[in-house]
């Protein structure tokens, strides 16, 4: 492999890719979407399907994923121009991969500035000594909201130019390193709190017990599409990340970390949502709200509550930050590669076209203002269909793709030499290959296949 043309920024440690990758793959999928999920589908079995996801499929895919980024040392088009030729099909994972981070990044924004308004609430104490009707009132008022929404989705986008914008070392890694820490800490502070209530028995055979009643092929295929979705998986995110990274570094060891700590922030996330929910009945399938509803619930009854729920949706808007940073550097990094653009121009054309993509997201809630069918389509709104379509249908036909690249393509002495050099994990090649040959492929023809209704 030829040393890359222009300078990269390099990780200034190694660690610092971690953090980073770390930073990426712990966000609003895991606090916000996971457990609502979950409550959708029921708890018990959709979780066992998802550890199931993220072990046989997630990891061995997130491996290959980091591993192209790295021999390449090139963002996600250029890097399989890098290792297969200028005019290789594989190229159309690339283009992919940038088209879906638009559309991901389009719907998170508005997530993530709901995060944005409860850490001012918070921070005005508005959110204190209110009851658990009035705290779900909240919700729907902001929720149905146009200024709101507008307001601070715009917000959250402008600040994630500011980050991508100043580049790798400077803005995305230093963000990485207080948040991980402090969101850990403040979920074992609502945990110990959690185990105090009524519901939590309930709320762990919720989650844990092994009741399959209400989960169909749908939910099958969202537990794989979220298990992509939390790691950062299938549209180039850590391959690009892997792009800035040394070649001494073990890729399997971080791999291992990485899907690690991420799982346990979710799981964590459910043992402090639910018996909150049981507690004082919320529904558990309430929807996109659960964790608006639910958690400051839990802290308005909390001694300091006021300045632990202001410290808790700060941590969600960093967290939520160092992923939306993930997916705007996917774009970045391909205009820079494959257009000769300068990093600044990059972040603000692809930073504002994704801005105006996520106006009808924002929207989707504003039912009052422009009736029910606004920014609808089949019946759901521009925010379910996109979020649906980006994560349970593109992440895993862009991880798969990649999966298949590197089993299949990729010439055998660069992908052993790529895994198990320096590898504490090198006598896992062998079952890491099976796995993206033939489990990675043959589980998601299934879960496809049964969401399309063939079996
Ligand atoms: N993993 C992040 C989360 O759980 C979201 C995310 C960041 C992402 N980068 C991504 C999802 C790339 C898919 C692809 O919140």
């Amino acid at each position: 492999m030829s040393e890359p043309s222009p300078p990269r920024g390099l990780w200034a440690s190694r660690t610092g890719f971690v953090l980073a990758a770390a930073g990426s793959a712990v966000g609003l999928g895991n606090v916000w979407r996971f457990p609502y999920i979950t409550g959708e589908n029921g708890g018990g079995l959709f979780v066992l399907i998802y550890l199931a996801c993220i072990l046989l499929i997630g990891l061995p895919v997130m491996i290959a994923e980091i591993m192209i980024g790295r021999a390449a040392q090139r963002s996600t088009v250029s890097a399989f121009k890098n290792l297969a030729g200028p005019r290789t099909p594989w190229r159309a994972l690339g283009g992919l991969g940038v088209v879906v981070a638009f559309l991901i990044l389009s719907f998170y924004s508005v997530v993530a500035g709901w995060t944005i308004h409860y850490t001012l609430l918070s921070l005005r104490g508005l959110l204190g000594g209110r009851t658990p009707e009035e705290i779900q009132a909240l919700f729907g008022g902001l929720y149905t909201s146009v200024p709101l929404n507008l307001v601070w989705t715009l917000a959250f986008l402008a600040l994630t130019m500011a980050v991508v914008g100043r580049g790798v070392r400077n803005g995305l890694e230093r963000w990485s390193r207080i948040m991980m820490p402090g969101l850990l800490v403040l979920l074992l502070v609502l945990l110990a709190r959690a185990t105090t209530m009524d519901g939590f028995g309930p709320a762990f055979g919720f989650v844990f017990g092994l009741h399959a009643d209400s989960l169909t092929g749908g939910g099958v295929i969202e537990a794989m599409g979220h298990s992509f979705f939390t790691l950062s998986l299938g549209m180039g995110g850590l391959l690009t990340y892997g792009s800035y990274l040394r070649r001494d570094a073990d890729v399997p060891l971080m791999s291992v970390g990485i899907a690690g700590l991420d799982t346990l922030i979710a799981l964590l996330a459910c043992l402090v949502i639910f018996p909150i929910t049981f507690s004082y009945g919320i529904e558990p399938a309430e929807g996109a709200g659960l964790i608006f509803t639910s958690v400051p619930i839990a802290f308005a009854q909390m001694p300091a509550g006021g300045v632990l729920a202001t410290i808790f949706f700060a941590l969600m808007v960093v967290a939520a930050l160092t992923s939306s940073i993930s997916m705007l550097e996917v774009a970045t990094a391909y205009f820079i590669d494959e257009k000769g653009w300068s990093r600044s121009r990059a972040t603000w054309i692809s930073g504002l076209t994704i801005s105006a993509l996520a106006i009808p997201s924002a929207l989707s809630g504003a039912t009052d203002l422009f009736g029910p069918r606004f920014a609808s389509l089949a019946g759901r709104s521009w925010f379910e269909l996109v979020a649906d379509l980006a994560s349970n249908w593109s992440l895993p036909i862009g991880g798969m793709g990649m999966a298949l690249f590197v089993a299949w393509r990729l010439p055998a002495a660069l992908r052993r030499e790529q895994f198990a050099s320096g590898s504490r994990f090198a006598r896992g090649y062998a079952g890491w290959l099976i796995a993206l040959r033939y489990v990675v492929p043959l589980a998601m023809l299934a879960v496809f296949g049964r969401a399309v209704g063939v079996f």
